[in-house]
């Protein structure tokens, strides 16, 4: 059936309910270039404004989700899971939760992506270990699932292509903070991506899209409520921004931080958060109750198991595998610079959006899609938030081989820490969990 997008723009402007059929035309003619960017823009704005009904939202994901290529699971010989994070500092969970639930017996077949702006992702990281391949041909990748249970690549070009347009425009036109937008984009790439079990991660914070964790959660439940529609098993975590995550920011440094991690070792905030994510992908997955998943997550940390299993991993996309045993061989930078505590107390806040773009200053980021990275740039904390501090004390350590932009990032560094006399309250990493 033919549309007018005009039509469609302002029914949409008017506060109107858009039918499939009518999402669908919008979605299939912006990919293929007929519907130009000022009409796209201007209803992407309606919706913003106006918001989405669950079937308008649901009809914008499947529309996404068919608009390039799905990955074909049905060959993997096991349940399947995949886990998402709306994006963060410091956030390697992917490289702990996924070997994790790997070792519990579920497959893990997942595609992810590069980091921008102030966020990391996981391709870059994974691309710090010399060699690692993160493009493998389909069957390849799924003939390793059968055999380790995990691999990990980037998400291929043919992949929701109406996501990648829609995307970019809305970061142009100021549309990118909209709950069905965002859960739409992201849900479809889930889809895609073909597992059964999605395991949520949404953070909120001065590092995340949402700011409190009330929209956190609103977002959760609406990208929960669009996997259950499509007989998906889902469940969320909402979980905290404020801070970064774990000590270290920057892509070799996160994974050595995982690889402490998986040896049972490393920081609390960041082995509470994998876990809680590990087990609910081993409960949904292989529909077992959350506490038993978590017991048996737990145990793959302190039998080695999950260690095991990202050094499968590593060794068959050919990455250096060594490194995951003598993690002190990775590359380093030129230059290491101890940042001091200017103020003597306690440190009441971190803002995690400015500890990232820092840590991008120092070579660790890209401000744009196409900028280089430096793998071993990156920020090491020292002390975080709620830790007592003496005047001159270290507070960070900054990795980098730019001595131009290290004075700046410091500065950005210092700019991102508050102190208070008082010791601040407690901060809960996790908010709420959505079980199944
Ligand atoms: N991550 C996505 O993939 N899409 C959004 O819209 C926001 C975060």
């Amino acid at each position: 059936m033919d549309f007018d997008i005009y039509d469609i723009i302002r029914k949409k402007r008017d506060g109107g309910e858009l039918t499939e059929e009518e999402i669908r035309y919008f979605v299939s003619r912006y990919t293929d270039g007929h519907i130009p960017d000022p009409q796209a823009a201007a209803l992407l704005m309606a919706i913003c404004i106006n918001g989405m009904t669950p079937e308008e939202t649901t009809a914008l994901t499947l529309a996404m989700t068919y608009s390039g290529d799905v990955m074909d699971l049905s060959s993997v010989n096991g349940p399947t899971a995949d886990k998402h994070s709306t994006g963060g500092v410091g956030d390697k969970t992917t490289l702990v939760a996924a070997p994790v639930a790997a070792a519990c017996g579920v497959k893990v077949a997942k595609m992810t992506g590069r980091g921008l702006g102030h966020t990391g992702g996981t391709v870059d990281k994974l691309e710090s270990i010399p060699g690692f391949l993160t493009e493998l041909p389909p069957d390849v990748f799924l003939a390793q699932v059968n055999k380790i249970g995990l691999s990990i690549i980037g998400q291929t070009g043919r992949l929701t292509p109406a996501d990648k347009k829609l995307y970019s425009l809305r970061n142009s036109t100021g549309t990118v903070e909209s709950i069905p937008l965002i859960a739409s984009s992201i849900m479809s790439k889930k889809f895609a991506g073909g597992s059964q079990s999605i395991v949520l991660d949404v953070k909120y914070g001065s590092g995340a899209f949402m700011k409190t964790p009330k929209a956190a959660l609103e977002l959760a439940e609406t990208m929960v409520a669009i996997g259950r529609r499509e007989n998906r098993r889902m469940t969320a975590v909402v979980s905290n921004m404020d801070t970064p995550l774990g000590n270290c920011i920057g892509n070799n440094l996160e994974v050595i931080e995982a690889i402490e991690i998986l040896n049972d070792r490393g920081p609390a905030d960041l082995r509470e958060i994998c876990l809680t994510l590990a087990a609910l992908m081993v409960s949904s997955a292989l529909e077992i109750p959350y506490d038993d998943a978590f017991a048996k997550a737990e145990q793959t940390l302190k039998d080695g198991s999950a260690l095991g299993k990202l050094r499968d991993m590593v060794k068959a996309q050919l990455g250096d595998s060594t490194l995951i045993d003598y993690p002190e061989r990775f590359a380093s930078c030129r230059f290491l610079h101890e940042v001091r505590a200017s103020e003597e107390g306690y440190i009441s806040s971190m803002n995690s959006e400015k500890i990232g773009a820092a840590s991008m200053l120092l070579g660790a980021g890209r401000r744009f899609p196409d900028d280089a990275i430096d793998f071993s740039a990156g920020i090491v904390l020292k002390k975080k938030t709620g830790d007592k501090v003496d005047i001159g004390e270290p507070i960070a350590s900054l990795h980098s081989s730019r001595d131009k932009t290290l004075h700046e990032a410091e500065n950005l560094l210092n700019e991102a820490i508050t102190y208070s006399k008082k010791a601040p309250p407690k901060e809960k990493h996790i908010y709420n969990i959505i079980h199944e």
